[in-house]
């Protein structure tokens, strides 16, 4: 079992794409395991971000994040990692393919809805940053 980390955007959460988008994470068998709605700072943003420092599309990416409400979940399954980063899709909407997140929803390439964590590494950095209070049924050495 793995634990990964994803949260649904600001375009997301105003769009009214919550239900949706975890409707297709639930009924491809994973499980929420932590969800919480929060209006993200500058310094978690730029904490979860931090790879990306010095990228063109960097500043444009902090203020979006920072707009407004997002939703956070932690999400358990068998390749959870993986599995997400599938349903997800590519990260611009138009090279998505239909049948993901991204490609059903999306002609964007930063205004795309969600994130997912892309690694077992990396997830486990996202959760602890994120919920830090932990999550239900998440142990870290599962991953
Ligand atoms: P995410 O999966 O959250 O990881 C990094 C984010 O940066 C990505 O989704 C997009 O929202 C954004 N991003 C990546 N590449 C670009 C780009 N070329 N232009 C604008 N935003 C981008």
């Amino acid at each position: 079992m793995e634990t990964t980390f994803i949260f649904v955007k600001p375009d997301g959460v105003q769009r009214g794409l919550v239900g949706e988008i975890l409707n297709r994470f639930e009924r491809k068998g994973l499980q929420v395991v932590g969800a919480k709605m929060l209006r993200v700072d500058e310094d978690l943003a730029g904490k979860h971000y931090a790879e990306h420092e010095g990228k063109p599309f960097y500043p444009g990416l902090i203020k979006f994040i920072t707009s407004s409400p997002i939703m956070a979940f932690a999400i358990r399954g068998v390749d959870a990692v993986t599995v997400s980063r599938t349903l997800i899709g590519a990260t611009n909407g138009r090279k998505a393919d239909p049948g993901t997140i991204r490609g059903d929803f999306g002609l964007s390439g930063g205004f795309n809805m969600i994130h997912g964590s892309d690694s077992i590494e990396s997830a486990n950095r996202e959760l602890a940053l994120w919920f830090p209070e932990g999550t239900l049924e998440y142990d870290k050495s599962s991953n």
